[in-house]
């Protein structure tokens, strides 16, 4: 089995780098699914799209459910859904901090899980999730984002572990600045400039060079390749 056989699910699909990726997947043949709050207007025959909030627990298990019937079997994961934070610790609300543990890391979490089981069903499978050279960076106004994203690399590298010698495998890109993307257009001129002078390769990233090293980690040939998180920018 191979990504080419099976099902390609990107969560947060509707906007941004999820549907970037989608459009590309599909020109390329493969058959995708997405899903988001809101719906998508991406009409073509190998799409399926869910509104489901990857925070509501029954809802995503319920996805997976309705993935599970479509027969063709989910051999890819993409973790992209997430909500960013343009707020100083000290000036950040319990609603916003809790709206992005519950999607960052809970969402992430409970579609992780749902999609395990069906992987190690199979015996193949393979999970990208999208974290942030914020993390290492540290940089500020995005606390809690930071700690959501170096909550999905934690629980990633365990999960990794617990799939035992299925031919699955869990890995995360810490992603740098993104073209056409909401998180980029939320942030200021200065954020932006502060980001760019600690990285080596500053230049924002296209969605091509991104889908490039999902299907690095998405190949048969990475079956080897787990745990791990890689980041642009070269920091
Ligand atoms: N853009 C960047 O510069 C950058 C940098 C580093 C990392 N990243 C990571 O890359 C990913 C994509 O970023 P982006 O800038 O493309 O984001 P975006 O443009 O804001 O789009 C986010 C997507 O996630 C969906 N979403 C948000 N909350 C959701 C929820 N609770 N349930 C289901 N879907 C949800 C949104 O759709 P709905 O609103 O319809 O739900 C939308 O489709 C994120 O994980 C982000 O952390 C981005």
């Amino acid at each position: 089995m191979s990504m080419q056989d099976g099902r390609i699910l990107i969560t947060g699909a509707s906007r941004g780098l999820g549907r970037g990726l989608v459009e590309r997947l599909l020109v390329a043949g493969a058959i995708v699914s997405g899903c988001s709050r809101q719906p998508s207007d991406i009409e073509h025959p190998n799409y399926t799209h869910f509104v489901v909030d990857i925070s509501d627990e029954p809802s995503v298990v319920s996805m997976f459910k309705d993935i599970a019937a479509l027969k063709v079997p989910l051999t890819l994961l993409v973790n992209n859904a997430g909500v960013s934070q343009v707020s100083l610790g000290i000036l950040t609300r319990a609603a916003n901090a809790e709206a992005i543990i519950r999607t960052n890391l809970l969402g992430t979490f409970f579609v992780s899980r749902e999609a395990l089981k069906l992987m190690q069903r199979q015996k193949y499978g393979r999970i990208v999730n999208f974290s942030s050279i914020n993390v290492p960076l540290g940089s500020a106004g995005s606390s809690l984002y930071n700690a959501s994203k170096a909550g999905v690399e934690a629980f990633s590298s365990v999960l990794a572990r617990e799939c035992g010698n299925a031919d699955i495998t869990i890995n995360t890109l810490g992603l740098s600045l993104v073209n056409n993307s909401g998180m980029l257009e939320a942030l200021g001129e200065k954020a932006v400039s502060d980001k760019q002078s600690n990285m080596l390769k500053p230049k924002v990233l296209e969605v091509d060079e991104i889908l490039h090293v999902v299907n690095f980690f998405a190949s048969p040939l990475a079956r080897n390749m787990t745990c791990q998180t890689l980041y642009f920018g070269g920091l």
